[in-house]
């Protein structure tokens, strides 16, 4: 096909509000791009679908934990590199991962709040993490974690969107990002950290994009000990050696087990105004949720409870709304099956 039908696909698509067809064909849209070499607009294309897919999923569970966890701070000029500012009050406690997982964490934090000690035995202090792992498991809230539990400002740059739309100026922005992000003591959050090496990948372009690796790795290599560098991938092996060698720290983000889906559940229930039936079917939807992120499993479950409201309210049900394990369960074959295609 060609890129003209494409985007007569995506007109008609767009105009007819049909929201899965249109991210099926700018998909394809994307993917023939890269195939011609297009690679720039390809890559702009894909922030642009990102972007849009973050904001939907991010309105959706900030709301949905109902109590409100960060603040987003304006600023112009941060606004123009595209990044967000943000304080955090997120605790290890909001967070469910593996004990090691947990540790290393606690490490990392730990270290930070000893500074002084370490400075005494002339020690280097750890302050460039990586995480990494599949999508909806928990990079992102382990990055709000650590800035409020060290109380620190978050810079959220993402990585993917600067490097495509500010061809010709990112070492510059990048170097300003970092300059200003130390000088105020925040910690940086890189998201989508692979876009560098998907696209040190393509043969084409590259000058820019070899002084953009080269700048990031000096940026780091000139860190400030006070300074710290989240950054975060769910594509790791795309990560070339010379920058997976920079980091101090790095944490891999797993789908859930079985005991880790039993906690996100009373994560997610802990306020007590809505309650789970009997035991022994939550064994089984445990199982039925297993291969699925925290994200997805958490994100069914919010709508299961959703519908248990409206049917007490249907019924003039005065009782705690009970979570339907039958709806929860269907919604979870529903998103293992949207997840496949
Ligand atoms: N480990 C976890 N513990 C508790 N909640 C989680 C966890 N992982 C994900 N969630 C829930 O899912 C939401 C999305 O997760 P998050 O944004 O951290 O995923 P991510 O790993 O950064 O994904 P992506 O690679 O797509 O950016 C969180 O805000 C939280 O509500
Ligand atoms: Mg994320």
């Amino acid at each position: 096909m060609s890129q003209f039908n494409y985007i007569k696909d995506i007109a008609k698509f767009g105009l007819d509000n049909d929201q899965e067809k249109l991210l099926t064909a700018l998909n394809e849209l994307i993917e023939h791009s890269k195939q011609t070499k297009k690679i720039n607009f390809a890559l702009q294309l894909q922030s642009i679908l990102k972007e849009s897919l973050r904001q939907n999923k991010a309105s959706n569970l900030v709301k949905a934990g109902s109590e409100s966890h960060f603040n987003r701070i304006e600023d112009r000029e941060y606004n123009d590199l595209i990044l967000e500012k943000l304080t955090s009050d997120y605790r290890f406690k909001n967070l469910v991962t593996s004990e090691e997982t947990k540790r290393e964490l606690e490490l990392f934090v730990k270290e930070h709040h000893a500074v002084d000690v370490l400075r005494k035995y002339n020690l280097p202090i750890a302050n460039k993490i990586l995480f990494h792992g599949p999508s909806g498991c928990g990079k992102t809230l382990a990055s709000y974690v650590i800035a409020g539990e060290l109380n620190k400002i978050m810079v959220v740059v993402n990585l993917g969107s600067i490097v495509s739309s500010k061809l010709g100026e990112t070492s510059k922005n990048l170097a300003k990002i970092f300059r200003k992000a130390a000088s105020e003591d925040c910690i940086i959050f890189i998201d989508e950290f692979d876009s560098l090496g998907k696209v040190r990948d393509y043969s084409q372009d590259h000058g820019e994009m070899k002084r953009v690796v080269n700048t990031i790795l000096q940026l780091f290599d000139y860190l400030p000990q006070s300074s710290i560098v989240i950054a975060a991938t769910n594509q790791k092996d795309m990560l070339d050696s010379a920058l997976m060698r920079r980091f101090d720290v790095n944490i891999k983000f797993d789908l859930p087990n079985e005991a880790q889906i039993a906690e996100l559940i009373g994560l997610t229930l802990r306020n007590g105004q809505i309650k789970l039936p009997a035991k022994a079917s939550l064994k089984s939807i445990i199982k039925a949720a297993l291969g699925l992120s925290y994200y997805s499993i958490q994100k069914t479950l919010i709508t299961a409870i959703k519908r248990s409201i409206f049917a007490n309210i249907e019924n003039k049900s005065i009782a705690t709304p009970t979570v339907d394990m039958k709806v929860w369960k269907l919604l979870l074959e529903a998103e293992k099956k949207a997840l496949e295609t």
